[in-house]
């Protein structure tokens, strides 16, 4: 009877630490997550196919929670509760650029994604909004085309925003002659994605080689148009862009505790044209370092002719190398005993 008792017992505290468990890992989803979509049957049927409109944040963010869901058996031997799946970067960057209002018309065109307007729409004038989109539509019917979701390839199709139809692709034949190259790549990614064998590491190689064929095709697109932005915001935007091509080569790992850990550190709002790096009072020290290294980057690799980024790529190779870099950038991330103010003054000379 004892035994059976601290059996019991023993089984009640695992359970409980395992609800404990479930319920802090939920804190760490993007916003609305729970009342989005997660399945195809929850979106409308038109012309006999799925329709999703992701100019709508709920609808979007329901194809990363599609992604993440479909693809969680896979990722169950690195951690339970998926939470180890790296498809987590997406809809995270995602839920961020939504809570500090960068998916909201930067013009006065639209009330679109304002919040005395209707805040869950997704602003076809805003650049992080439309870089997304080929961060979530080409991963989306790359997972299609790899059978990943299991519907065939003309079951589904995405809706035009209200204008500037021209840049975007809304299924998967029209995807895949526009941007044969990022589709290729995230076909492959989900195709490795389900190889038992793999690594995360290699499954991390898979994903940041597609995610950056995916923003290469953007670039192309966005990069001349105007962003609309105070100009600490467009060097933010431009930097963050360029800063990407680096947290790739070093494979960072996007799983979601890693993911929510590394978004705190970045601006929680829009900055404005008095926004000074370094010197932001309503940010913390780790916003305001992360910041000015993502501006020192971008100036680096600019006068270098991007070809500090090819020497990093190449050093990048190098696993031993990878490791240090990661383990350092947290470092200077967190607990740095170097106060920004300290920071302005050592490269004062070359910002
Ligand atoms: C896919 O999109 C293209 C261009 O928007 C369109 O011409 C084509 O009919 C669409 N294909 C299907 C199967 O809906
Ligand atoms: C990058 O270089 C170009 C030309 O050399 C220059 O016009 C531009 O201002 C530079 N951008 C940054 C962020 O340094």
């Amino acid at each position: 009877m004892l035994l059976l008792s601290s059996l019991l017992c023993a089984l009640a505290g695992y359970v409980s630490a395992f609800l404990v468990e479930i319920s802090s890992l939920t804190d760490l989803y993007p916003p609305l997550w729970q009342g989005c979509p997660g399945q195809l049957s929850d979106y409308r049927v038109e012309d006999g196919m799925y329709t999703i409109n992701p100019w709508l944040y709920p609808e979007r963010m329901g194809i990363y929670k599609i992604l993440i869901t479909f693809t969680a058996e896979y990722f169950e031997r690195f951690a339970p509760n998926n939470e180890a799946n790296i498809l987590w970067g997406l809809p995270l960057q995602h839920g961020w650029q939504y809570e500090t209002g960068r998916l909201a018309d930067p013009t006065s065109e639209t009330e679109c994604g304002k919040e005395n307007g209707d805040d869950t729409c997704i602003s076809v004038n805003s650049w992080w909004a439309c870089m997304n989109y080929y961060l979530c539509a080409l991963p989306f019917f790359g997972a299609v085309e790899a059978g990943v979701l299991g519907i065939s390839s003309d079951q589904v199709k995405l809706s035009p925003p209200p204008k500037d139809q021209m840049y975007f692709c809304y299924n998967v034949t029209a995807c895949r002659s526009s941007f044969p190259d990022a589709m290729t790549k995230w076909n492959t990614f989900f195709q490795q994605v389900k190889e038992s064998s793999k690594s995360l590491d290699d499954l991390l190689k898979y994903l940041w080689d597609a995610h950056i064929a995916s923003l290469e095709a953007a670039r192309s697109i966005f990069d001349n148009r105007n962003l609309y932005f105070p100009k600490p915001e467009s060097d933010f935007a431009e930097g963050w862009s360029n800063a990407v091509d680096y947290i790739a080569a070093i494979r960072f790992e996007t799983t979601l505790k890693k993911m929510n850990k590394f978004q705190k550190y970045l601006p929680p709002r829009l900055l404005k044209s008095d926004d000074y790096p370094l010197f932001i009072k309503d940010f913390t020290d780790s916003q305001n370092r992360i910041l000015f290294l993502i501006n020192l980057i971008n100036k680096i690799d600019n006068d270098s002719g991007h070809k500090f980024l090819s020497l990093f790529r190449n050093l990048m190779k190098s696993e031993y190398l990878r490791k240090m870099v990661n383990e350092l950038m947290e470092q200077l991330t967190e607990n740095y005993n170097i106060s920004p103010q300290e920071l302005a003054i050592i490269f004062s000379e070359y910002i």
